[in-house]
């Protein structure tokens, strides 16, 4: 498939596996996503994802559970009345209030579950099987009798004892359900015993199986993904993976291993998963770790040295998939792990510039990267522009030799600087309302002459207490000529003194070329 680099070794595991023709994408963000310990989407954000998971393509959209509140049952009509192509589903407990609740909601299919392993019926449900049994089949006939699709849960199915399972699911079946999900409610499979357990029912029961599987040993994407070598043909995701406790199996991550991996189909456009998966982190408030797979910030970020080289040449030597494909753009970071000559390939491959500019921003980006942790493109871009635009060293009229700048609660901000101009050296301090006020004044009384600050402007390029800064001032001098002066910088009082003695040479430069 064009844009995804795998592993041949796959290709005789796709051969071997029964992947249904296509799969269904059940997602359940809205239901056992909103579950997540102190996720809670408003209404509007409700229909938002919804519309959402519409676009990106989603077979059926678990809307909530009606049963839980008349606002959930409002709420789950709202989307229903969007008007999507997906299918509104609602979950309801095998009890004919639940369902009714499903019914008043409008949805098209009613996913109804009780448990059933022992731990389960004997300390939640405090019920025998028999109860449990004839429960479940009462609750298939009556969501049926009402014409609606039913899907049918056996709770904690993954520890149920095989026979009962196929028990429960063969009863429901014979009531007219249509669909058999198994969910591996505490997360406790692992992918071979999955296969195992999904062969069995495929070969045994007659309507198609899905998946539900949580993430409790970081394995819910696994343990679908076997599902679907075993035959299930629909699978029970949520976007960014949220969920009870470790969440469900990501939406993201088993529809592009799906695709990817196996290339069996699904409806979804993984082109638009970064976005989904944005709007989901934004209404959700649970900020996605940077390393989180083929959506997180940096599933496409490069550092070290020998990995920028190696994915400038061809992106397939470090990316499985390209980044365009689900949504995300390729990002280069320089850090400590990159070396000078990594540094320098990069900028003369992204920048047109001479050897000594080259020397200068790999000086700068080295620099600053002992102290930040990591340095993006656009920082790397200003640091360029810094150095395009600023005087050549045997050009410039004033030089820095040495300043000391001391600030606190209790003190005047006072600045000394030591220039030179012109081969004679001049010393001279100054005190201002802040650091660079004290600096101004400390250089004008260096020099001799009045130069007025006419703009200062400070502006942090990235986020955090580590990021770069731009510093861009204008000063003017006695005569009105005017200067600007820029400077790139980790430290914001550093920067401002070469931003200021940048356009101190601008403006001696001025006079010279009148001269
Ligand atoms: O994890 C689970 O068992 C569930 C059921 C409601 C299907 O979410
Ligand atoms: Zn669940």
């Amino acid at each position: 498939m064009e844009g995804v680099f795998v592993s041949d070794l796959i290709l005789p595991v796709r051969e071997r596996s029964k992947f249904a023709e296509r799969v269904y994408v059940f997602d359940t963000t809205l239901r056992d996503g909103e579950q997540t310990p102190g996720v809670c989407f408003t209404l509007e954000e409700k229909l938002e994802i919804a519309k959402k998971l519409d676009d990106l393509g989603v077979d059926v959209i678990e809307g909530g559970f009606p049963a839980n509140s008349d606002e959930e049952t409002q709420a789950m009509k709202r989307i229903k009345d969007l008007g999507l192509s997906a299918k509104i589903c609602g979950l309801a407990r095998c009890v004919e209030a639940d369902v009714d609740a499903c019914i008043k909601a409008d949805v098209d299919r009613v996913h109804i579950f009780i448990a059933t392993s022992d731990v389960h019926l004997k300390y939640k449900l405090k019920m025998d099987e028999k109860k449990a049994y004839d429960q479940a089949l009462a609750s298939a006939e009556y969501v049926k009798a009402h014409g609606l699709e039913c899907e049918f849960s056996c709770e904690d199915a993954t520890r149920t004892p095989v026979e009962r399972l196929l028990k429960f699911y063969r009863g429901v079946e014979a009531c007219g359900s249509d669909i058999n999900n198994v969910p591996d409610t505490v997360g406790v499979m692992e992918p071979e015993a999955m296969f195992s357990l999904i062969s069995m029912l495929k070969g045994r029961l007659k309507r198609p199986i899905s998946m539900h599987c949580h993430n409790d040993f970081g394995l819910a994407v696994a343990n679908t993904l076997a599902g679907v070598k075993a035959g299930a043909s629909q699978v029970h995701t949520a976007i960014n993976g949220l969920g009870e406790r470790a969440g469900n199996a990501s939406l993201e991550q088993t529809v592009t291993a799906l695709v990817a991996m196996y290339g069996v189909k699904t409806g979804v456009k993984l082109y638009l998963l970064k976005d989904a998966s944005k709007l989901v982190e934004r209404a959700s408030m649970i900020k996605l770790m940077p390393n989180y797979p083929i959506v997180g910030e940096n599933a496409f970020a490069h550092e070290a040295g020998i990995h920028v080289h190696g994915v400038l040449a061809k992106a397939e030597c470090y990316e499985p998939l390209t980044p365009e494909m689900v949504g995300q753009k390729r990002r280069i970071v320089m850090g400590k792990h990159t070396g000078k000559h990594a540094v320098a390939n990069f900028v003369k491959e992204q920048y047109s510039l001479d050897e000594e500019q080259i020397r200068a921003v790999v000086d700068k980006v080295r620099c600053l990267t002992i102290n930040k942790k990591k340095i993006t493109e656009g920082d790397v871009t200003a640091i360029v522009e810094g150095v395009l635009g600023s005087v050549a060293e045997e050009e410039k009229v004033v030089k820095l030799d040495e300043i000391l700048i001391v600030t606190g609660n209790k003190i005047t901000p006072t600045a000394s600087v030591q220039l030179t101009m012109n081969d004679s050296k001049r010393v001279a301090a100054g005190v201002g309302t802040g650091p660079v006020d004290a600096l101004s004044r400390a250089i004008q009384s260096a020099l001799g002459e009045e130069i007025k600050l006419l703009n200062y402007k400070l502006e942090a390029i990235s986020g955090g207490t580590d990021s770069l800064c731009t510093v861009e001032v204008v000063v003017e001098d006695k005569e009105g000529k005017t200067a600007m002066g820029m400077a790139v910088g980790g430290d914001i009082v550093m920067s401002s003194v070469y931003a200021l003695m940048e356009s101190l040479n601008r403006i001696y430069g001025k006079r010279r070329t009148k001269k």
